[in-house]
């Protein structure tokens, strides 16, 4: 099996690089990837070359992305641009990767006949009240409301079309947000994880009541390879792990696990348009798939994560000043 993966070298892209490398050892695997500032060919250190070779290539570039697909059996689709905040200040790049890329892709796989995998997200469904206990799932209206989640939802849209109108071999996952090593750390978690191992309090978003719904990135690997292997083409499954809490809750037990006052966070302005609560139902891919998080003890999870960030400083420090220089400038 010759997998190409988009967006290999970004925060999960490299952890289901790093799972389909240990989980399938007779797999080859290519990574196709721009390099932004969220990709880092550090993150696939360590790799057998004879087993994982990496273009650096742009999927919105016609002749690149299609001869990474020729030249493989099946695609996995990650590349994406990632941060709510970066599409409010400046939409362009999100429309450019996230539509145009995925159509290049589209066509790609059309032309050679592959079998492909989209990755989107949650957010595409909108958001939920805080205090209904309704959640996320496969039949939810799309209804998104960020420049990000609002050019995810389109690439979903035209990745179905292409599946409906020319048979494209297609499957979509919508999963919930994702932590564990090599997140970049503009994103909350390792945000205030590397401030507080800076001395910078941790920064909460309005009144910190907003709620997601938290999988370890090494578990939504699990999920996507068990749907590139067992799921059904032309379906979409969404993947989450009954992981949901509140922003205040998260950034006190990130202070607590690090040995800090659990109250000496600040709040800073609020995210425009900021969506209040995400929460998935993952039932289809637990029950069709045979699907289960590994990670069930998110305390335990959030531990290993604190302890990574804290062990690979010479990873995030280098763009640590400029992350927060762009967070002063919005006031947050
Ligand atoms: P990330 O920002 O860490 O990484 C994105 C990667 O894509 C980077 O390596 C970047 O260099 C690469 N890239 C960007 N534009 C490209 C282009 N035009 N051509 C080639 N490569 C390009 O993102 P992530 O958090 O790992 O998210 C990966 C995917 O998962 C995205 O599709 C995202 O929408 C989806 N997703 C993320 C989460 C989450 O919590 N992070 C949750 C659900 C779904
Ligand atoms: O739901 C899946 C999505 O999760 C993915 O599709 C996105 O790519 C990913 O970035 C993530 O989006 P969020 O907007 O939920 O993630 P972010 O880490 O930016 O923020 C999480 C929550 O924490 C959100 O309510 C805003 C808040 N926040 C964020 C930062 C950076 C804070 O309170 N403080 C912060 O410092």
């Amino acid at each position: 099996m010759r997998i190409l993966v988009t967006g290999g070298a970004g925060f999960i892209g490299s952890n289901f690089v790093r799972y389909v490398y240990k989980e399938r050892p007779d797999w080859h695997i290519t990574v196709i990837d721009k390099l932004t500032y969220a990709g880092n060919l550090k993150n696939l250190d360590g790799l057998d070359e004879s087993r994982v070779n990496f273009i650096k290539g742009d999927i919105c570039d016609e002749p690149a992305i299609e001869q990474a697909v020729a030249d493989s059996d099946t695609v996995v689709h990650f590349a994406a641009e990632t941060h709510v905040d970066n599409s409010i200040q400046g939409p362009w790049p999100f429309v450019e990767t996230n539509v145009i890329g995925t159509y290049r892709v589209l066509e790609a796989v059309r032309k050679s006949d592959k079998r492909l995998h989209h990755i989107s997200t949650d957010e595409v469904y909108g958001d939920l009240g805080l205090d209904s206990s309704e959640k996320f799932s496969e039949k939810s209206p799309y209804d998104p409301r960020s420049p990000y989640s609002s050019t995810k939802a389109g690439s979903d849209h035209l990745v179905r079309a292409w599946g409906h109108t020319y048979g494209v071999k297609a499957t979509i996952s919508n999963c919930s947000n994702n932590y564990g090593p090599y997140q970049h750390i503009e994103k909350v978690i390792p945000r205030n994880i590397t401030n507080i191992l800076t001395g910078i309090k941790p920064k909460l978003y309005g009144e910190g009541k907003n709620r997601r719904d938290w999988i370890h990135a090494e578990d939504h690997s699990s999920a996507v390879l068990a749907i590139l292997e067992n799921g059904k083409l032309g379906e979409t499954y969404m993947i989450g792990a009954d992981g949901e809490k509140d922003n205040k809750q998260l950034i006190q037990t990130i202070l607590e696990l690090m040995g800090k006052d659990p109250n000496d966070f600040e709040f800073v302005k609020d995210r425009p348009g900021h969506d209040l609560r995400y929460a998935i139902d993952a039932a289809k891919l637990r029950t069709e798939l045979g699907w289960a998080p590994k990670y069930t003890d998110f305390r335990e999870g959030l531990k290993q994560t604190i302890q990574w960030y804290t062990d690979n400083q010479d990873w995030w420090q280098p763009q640590k000043d400029e992350t927060e220089a762009k967070y002063k400038e919005l006031g947050r």
